[in-house]
């Protein structure tokens, strides 16, 4: 059942929301947060179309992501898979000449509405890069606590929700002695987790993760896969992936595209073993792509 929405995304830059007074204890796992109800939201997109310039890269795409499900979006190189992720948190349109049209409803609000805050939209929505990206002056705490400066949060409260996040994206035991070290001295993987961590430590309502393993060794695959298992429990998750065998792994419900069109979506298992598509059947079969 979708849950009632509780804010805006015009007042979630007001003190009294969840953002900047979590109803989450600091020391609650993420798993813990969701038994105390704690929800993702659903995305939904109807018929979203994407520009750059006169290109029209992204055509009409209506897509359904459940909250607290893992998505994947697959399909060949170059069909709009980003494309799609940065429309979701409206990064498209900072790109010069970019455009996008239709609709993005987070639990039926429109992420593109007018009185919408943009910087509240990046923040409810957020996203996790193909390759890690720790801010390289900033020590392993100070990336995590970047997120949570901008919305104010200081002291004490922002020590326990760096904690809260870097146990979270399960880095804590790892790097708990070495707070203060630069987070660019961490392994890639770890990078990664740490750049999980600054994601959800502004508790956001959807993560978006683009090829997050692409860089990352198996064993450092695995753990980011069990972390996000851990994850939709509180959040909901779209992942872009070039993996089968992760999309297979990781998601609920798998999306196909090509060439900027949703070919078709459901559950994980029947795209892979049962599509309704002869392309989807191509594609997951390895006979392009
Ligand atoms: N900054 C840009 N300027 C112009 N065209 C772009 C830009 N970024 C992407 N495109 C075009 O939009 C289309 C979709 O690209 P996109 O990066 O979304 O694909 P993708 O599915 O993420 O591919 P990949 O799997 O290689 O990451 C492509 O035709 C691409 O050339
Ligand atoms: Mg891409």
């Amino acid at each position: 059942m979708t849950p009632e929405p509780t804010t805006t995304l015009t007042d979630v830059d007001l003190p009294e929301t969840p953002l900047t007074t979590p109803e989450v204890p600091a020391h609650e796992s993420a798993s813990e947060a969701a038994a105390n109800g704690k929800n993702g939201r659903r995305l939904s997109l109807q018929d979203l179309k994407a520009f750059y310039g006169d290109n029209e890269a992204v055509h009409g795409i209506n897509l359904e992501y459940n909250p607290n499900e893992v998505t994947a979006m697959i399909g060949p190189s170059g069909c709009g898979k980003s494309t799609v992720l940065r429309c979701i948190n409206r990064m498209h349109e900072e790109i010069p000449g970019a455009y996008s049209t239709g609709k993005v409803l987070l639990d039926g609000l429109d992420v593109y509405a007018s009185d919408v805050d943009l910087t509240a939209v990046r923040r409810a929505i957020g996203m996790v890069f193909q390759k890690p990206t720790p801010f390289p002056t900033l020590s392993i705490f100070d990336n995590v606590a970047a997120g949570l400066k901008l919305a104010g949060i200081k002291g004490v409260e922002a020590s326990d929700r760096v904690e809260w996040a870097l146990k979270g994206a399960g880095l804590w035991n790892e790097v708990k002695d070495r707070l203060n070290s630069p987070g660019i001295g961490l392994s890639g993987g770890q990078q990664q987790r740490l750049c999980i961590a600054r994601t959800i430590a502004v508790e956001p309502e959807l993560i978006l993760m683009d090829e997050p393993c692409s860089a990352l060794d198996p064993i450092a695959t695995l753990r980011v896969e069990e972390l996000i298992q851990e994850l939709k429990e509180q959040f909901t998750i779209v992942i872009v992936t070039h993996n089968m065998q992760q999309a297979a792994r990781v998601a609920d419900r798998t999306a196909f595209f090509l060439l900027g069109d949703l070919v078709e979506v459901g559950p994980t298992e029947s795209i892979f073993t049962n599509p309704t598509d002869s392309r989807t059947e191509e594609y997951v079969s390895g006979k392009f792509g």
